[in-house]
C-alpha cells in the first residue's frame, strides 16, 4: 500500500564513487526531472520522474519542488560540539587557541544543563546547513555525551560522538586518567553505541593531551567491543608535531604514536593529517584509516594546506570536516569553498563532482557508513535535503548563466551556505524546514 509513501519531484542528485577512482563522469547520478520515492524512512525508488510515476501505488503523495535539487544529507566527519560558543576566536595558532579559548569553553561542560543547551543549539545548526550525520568531540566530563546523544535521538539522526579522553598537559579541571577515562568510555559505550541510530567514538583528544598509558586503554576499548569508531587529531601544525616528537621519543613520528597502541584501523579517523610524509600516508591506507579534511580550520589557525592529491594517490580515505570551533563556519557548501582554495593555492584543481562526493558518498565512507546514507541509492536510510538554487539574488542571478550540472554546482559550493538549504529530512522526516 501506498500509505505513508512520499515521492519527491525535483532534480536529484547523487554520488556513485569518487571521481579519482571512477572518473568525474562516472562518479554521479543524475535526474533533471527526478523523482524519489520515501517509504518507512527508506528510500524506495529513484528515477526520472517520467519513468517512476506510473509505477507509483494509489496512496502516493507527491510533492513537487521547482528549481531545486535534492541531494544526500552532508556529512561532516569532524566536529567539536563543545566549541559551538567559541568559533570566530581571534588571533591564535593552534596550541595557544587550545590554552587560551577552547580548554575555558570545555570547563563550562562540566553542567548538564550546559551541555544540553549547547548540544540543542549544535544540532539545530547542523541541521539548518544541511548535516545529518557528524563524527563529534565531546569534552572530557561524560554528561557532554550524554547530552549530545539525548539531543540526537529526539530528531532520529545517525551520530558518532565520543568522550574526550586527557590526562595530561591540560588544566586540571579537564583531565580525566588512564582508570577514569577508560571506565567512563565504557559506560557510555553501553549506554549509547548502537542504540537506534548513534554510534560510539573512542576519541583521545591527541597524543599531546595522553599518557602512554592512556593511549593505551584506548586500544583496549576498541578491542572490547564490535563496531567502535577511534577519533583524534594528526599533524595539523608545525609546532604540534614537534611537542609530540619530544613527548614520544621512542615512536619513529606522530602517526606512528597512535600505531603503537593499535589505534589505527578502518573506523578510525584523524583529523587534519597536514603535514603528513608518504611512509604515514601508506600506513593509512593499509589499514584503511581516514582523514578528515578541514580546510576552514586549517586556513583560519593557520597550520598549512593538505594534500589531497597525495592522499588520492596513496588511496586513503578521506572525509570533509567542519572542525568548529577552529572551523568557520557549520555549513559544508562553505566548506567546499574554502577547499576549493586550499587546492588553488598547491596548483591544483577541486571539481565539483570530486567536492560533492566529499561531503557526501565520501564522508559516507570514511566513517564506513556508505550502505546507509551518503547516497539516495533504493535501500538506503532518507537523510536528503532540498537545495535551493535561488537562495539569494546574486544566486539566482549567477545561476541564470550557468549552462551545465557541474556549472550550477560550483556556484552552489562558492556562494551557498545556510541560506541555500530549503528542507532537511532524516529517515524521511522532514527535521528542518527554512521557510
Ligand atoms: N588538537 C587537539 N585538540 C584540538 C581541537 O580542539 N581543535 C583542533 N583544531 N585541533 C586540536
Ligand atoms: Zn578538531
Amino acid at each position: 500500500s501506498g500509505s505513508g509513501t512520499i515521492a519527491y519531484r525535483a532534480s536529484i542528485l547523487d554520488s556513485l564513487g569518487d571521481p579519482a577512482e571512477l572518473g568525474l563522469e562516472n562518479s554521479y547520478r543524475y535526474f533533471e526531472d527526478g523523482m524519489m520515492v520515501v517509504q518507512d524512512g527508506r528510500i524506495l525508488a529513484l528515477g526520472e520522474a517520467a519513468e517512476i510515476m506510473p509505477g507509483l501505488s494509489s496512496g502516493t503523495t507527491i510533492r513537487h519542488y521547482e528549481d531545486a535539487l535534492i541531494t544526500p544529507g552532508f556529512i561532516d566527519t569532524h566536529i567539536h560540539y563543545p566549541q559551538t560558543g567559541m568559533i570566530a576566536s581571534y588571533g591564535e595558532q593552534l596550541l595557544d587557541w587550545l590554552e587560551n579559548y577552547t580548554f575555558p569553553a570545555e570547563q563550562k561542560f562540566a553542567d548538564p544543563a550546559h551541555a544540553e543547551q549547547v548540544s540543542e543549539i549544535f544540532i539545530n545548526e547542523l541541521l539548518r546547513n544541511g548535516t545529518t550525520t557528524a563524527l563529534v568531540f565531546g569534552t572530557v566530563h561524560p554528561q557532554s555525551v550524554d547530552a549530545f546523544f539525548s539531543t540526537a535521538e529526539k530528531h532520529n539522526l545517525r551520530m558518532i560522538a565520543g568522550k574526550v579522553m586527557m590526562d595530561r598537559n591540560a588544566p586540571k579541571a579537564l583531565t580525566d586518567t588512564p582508570e577514569s577515562g577508560y571506565r567512563d568510555s565504557k559506560a557510555l559505550i553501553e549506554r549509547w553505541h548502537g542504540k537506534g541510530r548513534l554510534h560510539y567514538a573512542v576519541t583521545p583528544r591527541f597524543a599531546p593531551t595522553s599518557s602512554p598509558e592512556q593511549l593505551a586503554t584506548a586500544g583496549q576499548l576498541l578491542r572490547e567491543h564490535e563496531g567502535l569508531y577511534m577519533h583524534t587529531h594528526l599533524s595539523e601544525n608545525r609546532n604540534e608535531i614537534e611537542w609530540v616528537k619530544e613527548l614520544f621519543p621512542e615512536q619513529s613520528g606522530y602517526l606512528d604514536v597512535y600505531d603503537h597502541h593499535n589505534l589505527l584501523g578502518k573506523r578510525s579517523v584523524f583529523a587534519h593529517g597536514v603535514h603528513l610524509c608518504d611512509e604515514e600516508c601508506q600506513r593509512l591506507a593499509e589499514t584503511d584509516s581516514a582523514i578528515a579534511f578541514c580546510p576552514t580550520s586549517n586556513l583560519f589557525l593557520g597550520s598549512g594546506l593538505f594534500n589531497l592529491p597525495q592522499a588520492e594517490q596513496h588511496k586513503i580515505k578521506v572525509g570533509l570536516g567542519t572542525d568548529v570551533g577552529a572551523g568557520t563556519s557549520f555549513s559544508m557548501l562553505q566548506t567546499l569553498n574554502e577547499a576549493y582554495k586550499v587546492m588553488q593555492l598547491q596548483g591544483s584543481k577541486l571539481h565539483p563532482f570530486k567536492s560533492f562526493y566529499l561531503a557526501t558518498l565520501g564522508g559516507a565512507r570514511a566513517l564506513e557508513l556508505d550502505q546507509q546514507v551518503g547516497t539516495l541509492e533504493p535501500g538506503s536510510e532518507a537523510d536528503f535535503l532540498v537545495l535551493d538554487y535561488n537562495a539569494t539574488p546574486l544566486m539566482s542571478y549567477r545561476m541564470q548563466q550557468a549552462k551545465s550540472l557541474d556549472e550550477r554546482l560550483f556556484v552552489l559550493m562558492t556562494l551557498g551556505d545556510d541560506r541555500a538549504v530549503k528542507e532537511t529530512f532524516a529517515m524521511g522526516r522532514k527535521i528542518y524546514s527554512r521557510d
